[in-house]
């Protein structure tokens, strides 16, 4: 811990001084096989950064072999299955075995250096496994949440040309089962490229079996060899892709590279929860999303940490099942998202307090706004005001933690993310690009590279400029509304573009656009987010029906099931509006700000509507709004 003078003078010094300062974090963080020729080159003028250009280094070696020598018998993981009598601990020798036995497995499959790797799995000790042997053998892991369609996962597959999928025969969470290797065969039957399939047997359930294309994970491994050397890496060579949607177009495969990406979620995870050895630090977050992979993988297992896996849900079996995994396995640090915090927060506070708690000693918060009443029962209730809160803002493009307090460093206020990281300049700026006053809303950008930042969208470097750094020439555009107040205090609002944070998870409303649109009877629809006590915010669709086709309940679940198709439960509508027609503009814009209001019933005023092409349909709209329950 640091004090908050001191965390003054670094915070200056890293920005004065980024090449002396993370040169140093690279080498107190991380272990290279050969060192770098230089810390920072280029920069956001030409868009050629790269971090530690020259360094050696290998992020399973990093992870596993170099603890071996110091606690071998430690846990690294502690698995939590979904049924509350079912855990089981890996120590950081058990997980190294492993390890090494599916690189050999990846390779006798023919798996190589820079090859791409689907991973679809649940929430087991394998998904940690598979993602560290293939950054043991060189090869670029892209994880896909098992919640996504096969039509979504079959998107992702292709985009990076992945030529193997790893995945489960099937999931169980809170008690469901989860069809996991059904969605990979209906994906690849347009995924002509997969020539194998690794399955991991989670159930006893039996499936299809394609003999020519599928594995069983546990017969590969027991008769893999267990030793492996880890292959030696460029400090930008990419680690990892994962796929995040944006306001435009598809889901953006999102490259993350070795180098700069371990120093800088080793040294978060070490700072923003204080990690200190033999404690046990559980990262409730899906191994899918980018908080699963920095502070559930990566992070802790850089530093040497006991990290705790979830298979499960907080629901189930009580709304007490998170407190009691916290009792049971001693958890001294714990990271979870607004959305839960809110949802077990309506269950009544008895499910929390008939549990014990006293091994907390740090709270933390991630994925989206954190409202005041959650703040607080997260502090007053389950925190006992023991723990500080560490409300952390950051993204799968910045690839760890860029705002957030350090713990018995910051003063804190509630609902704040409070202070910048080492080495991260944000700004507060107008459309235009001009600076606001301090408690000002305006556009969040950051000014200056970072080792985490990602390198580019997979292949469409286009993509990334024109989305990061095209609206503010010479800065990383975040794609958030935030304010600063005169103490420097960052106060981050939501999304400015059109992405919808549903429980934490983003969604492109273009994308539920065109799942509504494979509905033969649906002509047009518009996408927009409404606030939701629980979820943070929900998705509203207003759908046109083609000439002919008359609305109905059925039509509705047919539209529901379309999105749940394409995308995955996460992107289900909430309510679905049925409309005669859309606003536009007469350029033929959706005017989704006036659609936004009548979603959220805020109709008093509707601002300026001289540009509409069709005034009338104003009306209308607000006429079918009270049809909507
Ligand atoms: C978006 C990024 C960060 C890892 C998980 C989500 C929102 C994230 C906070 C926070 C307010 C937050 C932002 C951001 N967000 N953390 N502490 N307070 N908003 O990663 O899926 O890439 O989403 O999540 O809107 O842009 P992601």
């Amino acid at each position: 811990m640091i004090t908050t003078q001191q965390y003054q003078e670094d915070y200056h010094r890293s920005i004065d001084d980024p090449e002396g300062f993370w040169g140093e974090q690279a080498k107190k963080f991380i272990t290279w096989f050969s060192p770098w020729e230089k810390v920072l080159s280029g920069g956001f003028d030409q868009l050629d950064v790269r971090w530690f250009q020259g360094g050696k280094l290998n992020a399973a070696y990093n992870c596993l072999d170099r603890h071996l020598e110091i606690h071998p018998e430690q846990a690294a993981i502690i698995w939590e299955g979904d049924d509350p009598n079912e855990s089981k601990i890996l120590t950081y020798q058990a997980l190294y075995d492993q390890v090494c036995r599916f690189s050999n497995v990846l390779k006798q499959y023919d798996v190589k250096k820079g090859d791409r790797v689907c991973i679809y799995l649940p929430m087991i000790p394998e998904a940690a496994i598979a993602m560290l042997a293939c950054a043991r053998i060189g090869a670029i892991h892209s994880v896909v949440f098992g919640g996504f369609s096969a039509e979504a996962l079959k998107s992702r597959i292709l985009d990076a040309d992945c030529q193997i999928v790893i995945t489960a025969n099937e999931g169980i969470r809170g008690h469901k089962i989860v069809p996991l290797k059904q969605q990979v065969d209906i994906a690849l039957q347009e995924c002509p490229r997969v020539r194998t399939v690794i399955v991991v047997k989670r159930t006893a359930n039996s499936v299809p079996w394609n003999q020519e294309r599928d594995v069983w994970y546990h017969e590969a491994m027991s008769k893999a060899h267990p030793h492996c050397p880890a292959e030696v890496m460029d400090a930008d060579d990419p680690l990892f892709i994962l796929y995040t949607s944006g306001s435009t177009g598809k889901p953006k495969g999102i490259l993350h590279s070795t180098g700069g990406y371990l120093v800088y979620v080793a040294m978060t995870h070490q700072l923003v929860f204080d990690y200190r050895p033999g404690e046990v630090y559980w990262c409730s977050a899906d191994v899918g999303w980018v908080t699963g992979h920095s502070y559930s993988i990566y992070g802790p297992l850089l530093n040497g940490a006991t990290t705790l896996l979830f298979e499960g849900v907080p629901h189930y079996p009580t709304p007490s099942r998170y407190w009691d995994v916290i009792d049971k396995h001693k958890v001294n640090i714990f990271y979870t998202a607004p959305t839960a915090i809110r949802a077990l927060r309506r269950e009544g506070d008895h499910w929390v307090t008939r549990t014990s708690r006293q091994s907390l000693r740090i709270l933390g918060s991630v994925g989206e706004p954190i409202n005041p009443e959650a703040w607080e029962w997260y502090y007053h209730i389950v925190a006992e005001k023991r723990c500080p809160i560490v409300d952390t803002w950051w993204q799968t493009e910045t690839g760890g933690i860029m705002i957030s307090p350090l713990p018995g460093t910051t003063p804190l206020k509630p609902d704040s993310a409070t202070w910048p990281f080492f080495g991260i300049v944000p700004m507060i700026v107008d459309d235009q690009g001009n600076p606001v006053p301090d408690g000002k809303m305006g556009n969040l950008i950051i000014k200056k590279p970072w080792p985490g930042m990602m390198q580019t969208v997979y292949r469409d470097r286009d993509r990334f400029v024109n989305t990061y750094f095209k609206p503010f020439p010479g800065c990383y555009t975040t794609g958030d509304q935030a304010h600063c107040d005169v103490e420097g205090y960052y106060w981050i609002a939501g999304r400015s573009d059109d992405v919808i944070k549903v429980s934490g998870h983003r969604i492109g409303t273009q994308e539920v656009e065109s799942a509504l649109i494979q509905h033969q009877g649906v002509s047009e629809a518009a996408v927009v987010a409404m606030p939701d006590p629980i979820k943070g915010q929900s998705i509203y669709a207003f759908v046109t029906l083609k000439t002919g086709i008359q609305p109905s309940d059925q039509l509705k679940k047919e539209c529901v099931q379309a999105v749940r198709e394409t995308i995955g439960p996460i992107a289900t509508p909430e309510h679905i509006q049925w409309t005669e027609g859309l606003p536009k503009t007469r350029s033929g814009k959706i005017m989704r700000r006036l659609l936004r209001k009548i979603a959220n019933n805020d109709v008093s005023d509707l601002g300026d509507l001289t540009t509409l092409a069709d005034p009338s349909v104003v009306d209308a709209l607000i006429k079918e709004r009270r049809n909507v329950k």
